[in-house]
């Protein structure tokens, strides 16, 4: 892989040891992926925060960068393991509370922005169309690449925050126009409800695996095309996908000849049942991926003057830092019935121990609930979720 003598000054150790490591990993990937140089990137977006999921090893080699390397980019971060202000009503232990302090600390070293949420694109971290960004993060870097028309590969966290560091990643993959054009065309057949598309892109990833769909017959929006672009990484490894009057560029694709897959209200019904694998939940987690401030709005008015019942199982609304500021009396309203946490997810958070089966409309966090969080799980659409607490 060609390197600047600049790029070669950083690999050989002459601007810290933190850029040095960094370095060395892209040109590692680099090599693997043969890629022909290194590209400058706009943005990058971190997973690997929760210290649930990192431990000990992910705090020491980020504790490790953040000695002498600073992002050279606007960085954001992916949710961490607890809301960094209510973790004591989470019932977070005081010993996991100050590992996850310590991980967004260093983070924060780093010059990474701690606004711990993986709808960054809601909040302020846009990438423009035709851009490259390194992103790690499956439901978000999907969102980007699809739905903003921004370039990333796949990465993990290790990878972005390197990309991060040098302001760079090499140039393969998805980067490349020939690379993402689509390889199956889906005749989609579901109803405009957000429940659906997060079914639907959970059915499309089971079947396609890694290839790029392009969506016929839906016209989500914005929540929808996040909650099925979650569904769509998670089942499968999709990372970028095309909908047909919706995302961007669409029109450019010859579609001749591709393989056809249909997907109507039997395989929704079906994927549905396969993630449902308990009854009487004791936890309601609304908010994977992170809500937006329409759906916060949505469940206010929805939920705006009806009455809790005593012996409700207790509710999450998983959404980011920024919205909660934005919408104080939708979230007051929310706060009748369950907690607005930010920062966190039911996912990355150490639930397990102290909930048993947790009720959600995202079929992602389904998907990762049994093995993750040692869930039993209850698959069902937000409001026919809240009309059993009332
Ligand atoms: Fe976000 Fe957690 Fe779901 S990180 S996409 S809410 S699993």
């Amino acid at each position: 892989m060609f390197l600047t003598k600049q790029e070669e000054r950083v690999l050989a150790g002459e601007e810290g040891v933190g850029r040095q490591r960094a370095m060395e990993l892209l040109v590692a990937v680099g090599k693997i992926y043969s890629a022909e140089k290194l590209i400058p990137i706009r943005s990058a977006h971190l997973s690997g925060v929760s210290y649930k999921t990192i431990g000990d090893g992910g705090l020491d080699f980020v504790s490790e960068m953040s000695r002498d390397a600073k992002v050279s980019v606007k960085t954001t971060l992916n949710p961490a393991g607890m809301d960094l202000d209510r973790w004591r009503e989470m019932r977070v232990t005081d010993q996991f509370a100050e590992k996850q302090r310590a991980i967004i600390d260093a983070y924060g070293r780093l010059g990474v922005e701690t606004n711990c949420t993986c709808t960054p694109y809601l909040a302020g971290n846009v990438p423009g169309p035709g851009e490259n960004v390194a992103w790690a993060e499956s439901s978000a870097l999907s969102f980007v690449n699809s739905v903003l028309g921004a370039r990333t590969n796949r990465e993990g966290g290790p990878g972005a925050l390197a990309a991060a560091i040098i302001g760079k990643t090499p140039l393969y993959g998805l980067h490349l126009s020939e690379n993402r054009v689509p390889s199956v065309i889906i005749e989609a057949d579901v109803e405009d409800e957000i429940t659906d598309y997060s079914l639907l892109g959970h059915a499309v990833g089971q079947k396609i695996g890694q290839s790029i769909p392009f969506f016929k017959g839906i016209r989500p929006g914005v929540d929808g095309l996040k909650t099925m672009a979650a569904a769509m990484a998670a089942a499968g490894s999709v990372a970028l996908f095309h909908a047909e009057g919706v995302t961007p560029g669409w029109e450019a694709f010859d579609l001749k000849g591709l393989e056809r897959v249909a997907i109507g209200r039997k395989e929704i019904e079906r994927a549905k049942e396969s993630l449902t694998t308990g009854k009487d939940p004791d936890l309601i987690a609304l908010g994977c991926p992170h809500l937006s401030e329409t759906e916060v709005t949505n469940l206010a008015s929805f939920l705006d003057g009806k009455k809790m019942r005593s012996d409700a199982p207790e509710v999450w609304f998983c959404t980011s830092r920024t919205v909660r500021t934005w919408c104080p009396k939708e979230v007051a309203v929310l706060e009748r019935f369950g907690r607005v946490l930010c920062d966190t997810c039911m996912i990355v958070a150490p639930i397990e121990g102290i909930h048993s089966c947790t009720a959600t409309n995202s079929a992602k966090a389904c998907t990762y609930l049994p093995g993750l969080c040692s869930q039993k799980v209850v698959c069902d659409s937000s409001q026919r979720l809240l009309e059993a607490i009332l």
